[in-house]
């Protein structure tokens, strides 16, 4: 299936269903890792509300869910490499187990200020989770991810909170970029 977002047609990449059922394999290995816990998860806003919204739903430990947001780069289909703020964190997390749940990781830039700036706040520990990871584009060494929903290749994704031109964050799957 094909959708066309603004001046641009992706085709659909994967499936509602598919990201449900990984949902359910990463909080199940979430609630055994973190059983002794009561963690913070704190979503990255925007792209990652769908799927903070379907992970929370398989986590069944007792935790805590929180935003943050972090202005980057919007309406491109590559990145400036630019990351500007975050909004968003106080020293609840200080000594708290904190899991950072982003849509997807492309160059690292994002994630790498992030865990700096997390940091800051004197957590007990960070983990990573990641819907999706494009393995190809790193550019920084964001040392281990320890949930990773999906890695897909260098491609340009919309749908399930990722966005092109801030449209298509509503679709349930997950659709790529055709190249012309
Ligand atoms: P990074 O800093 O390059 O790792 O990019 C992280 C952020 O860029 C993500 O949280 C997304 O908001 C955005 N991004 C990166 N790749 C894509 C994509 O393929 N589709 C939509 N947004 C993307």
């Amino acid at each position: 299936m094909k959708v066309q977002i603004d001046d641009k047609e992706f085709t659909c990449f994967l499936k509602h269903e598919k990201i449900i059922d990984r949902c359910r394999e990463l909080g199940q290995q979430m609630n055994e890792d973190l059983k002794n816990s009561t963690p913070i998860f704190i979503g990255v806003l925007n792209g990652s509300f769908l799927f903070l919204a379907d992970l929370m739903k398989e986590v069944s430990i007792p935790a805590e869910i929180s935003f943050i947001k972090v202005s980057s780069y919007s309406g491109q289909t590559s990145s400036s490499g630019v990351v500007k703020s975050v909004m968003g964190l106080n020293d609840s997390i200080k000594g708290r187990d904190v899991v950072i749940v982003e849509d997807i990781i492309d160059t690292g830039i994002t994630l790498t200020f992030l865990i700096e700036e997390v940091k800051k706040m004197q957590p007990a520990s960070i983990r990573i989770c990641s819907l999706l990871f494009k393995p190809d584009a790193l550019k920084r060494d964001i040392g281990k991810v320890d949930y990773v929903g999906f890695e897909i290749p260098n491609e340009f994704v919309v749908g399930y909170g990722l966005d092109y031109k801030e449209l298509g964050r509503n679709l349930k799957d997950i659709y790529r970029f055709i190249a012309e």
